[in-house]
């Protein structure tokens, strides 16, 4: 029986996936990687530095930048990313998501984050949402990020439930990825084809329910 959520952050709780990609466009336009829609797609789940590299790659700027230039260009990112996010509020909680939450809360789920973002402590206290999870899976102390399933792994530790008893979250393919390779059970929120590994598919936020989740799970045990 499912007794717990591992949720990850940008794309899924809050509508800051926008943000990022708009940061990481400007990034692009400096280094002179032509910004495209699936370039956009493959950089969601994916760390900071591990996105810069991706996109220096999508240019052949593989090797045409330094370590520390590397670095001032992640920084810079995240500087103008957290200009963004600054001003979140409640408001900035996408369709639904606030009410999902409270009621898996109060029907007695544990929930846990397992976002690659460093700056999803932050988030979660502007979007007033801190303290329905039991833990947030620092990045900070992960191997590998996302297709690996160590984040989710750790999501599911937090909660202390075997894999099988989580549903984890997600608007990436790299994290449904890592959901599946953890033994949990994998709930899309986005493009079905995009996202057409995961168990559970809805295309927003707003559809998911812990009933329309039941009914979900009810087709593909039948
Ligand atoms: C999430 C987002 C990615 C982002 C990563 C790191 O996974 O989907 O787009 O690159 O977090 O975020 P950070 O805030 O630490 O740069
Ligand atoms: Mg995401």
């Amino acid at each position: 029986d499912i007794k717990g959520f591992a949720f990850d952050l940008d794309g899924v709780i809050a509508d800051t996936a926008r943000f990022h990609g708009q940061a990481w466009h400007q990034t692009a336009d400096e280094v002179g990687t032509t910004w495209t829609p699936q370039l956009a797609e493959s950089l969601k789940g994916i760390s900071r530095m591990e996105s810069l590299q991706m996109i220096l790659d999508a240019g052949n700027h593989t090797d045409d930048f330094s370590q520390v230039d590397k670095e001032a260009l992640a920084e810079k990112k995240n500087h103008f990313y957290q200009r963004l996010i600054a001003t979140l509020t409640e408001e900035d909680i996408l369709p639904g998501m606030k009410s999902f939450i409270h009621s898996a809360k109060v029907a007695g789920y544990k929930m846990s984050i397992a976002s690659a973002s460093k700056n999803a402590p932050m988030i979660l206290d502007h979007l007033g949402l801190a303290n329905d999870f039991v833990g947030i899976v620092d990045p900070a102390t992960l191997t590998k990020g996302k297709p690996d399933p160590e984040i989710f792994v750790r999501a599911a530790e937090v909660l202390e439930l075997s894999p099988n008893q989580v549903i984890g979250l997600e608007d990436s393919a790299a994290g449904i990825e890592s959901i599946n390779s953890a033994g949990q059970i994998s709930l899309a929120i986005g493009d079905a084809v995009v996202l057409s590994a995961a168990d559970l598919i809805f295309s927003s936020t707003a559809d998911v329910t812990l009933q329309s989740i039941q009914s979900k799970m009810d087709k593909i045990k039948s």
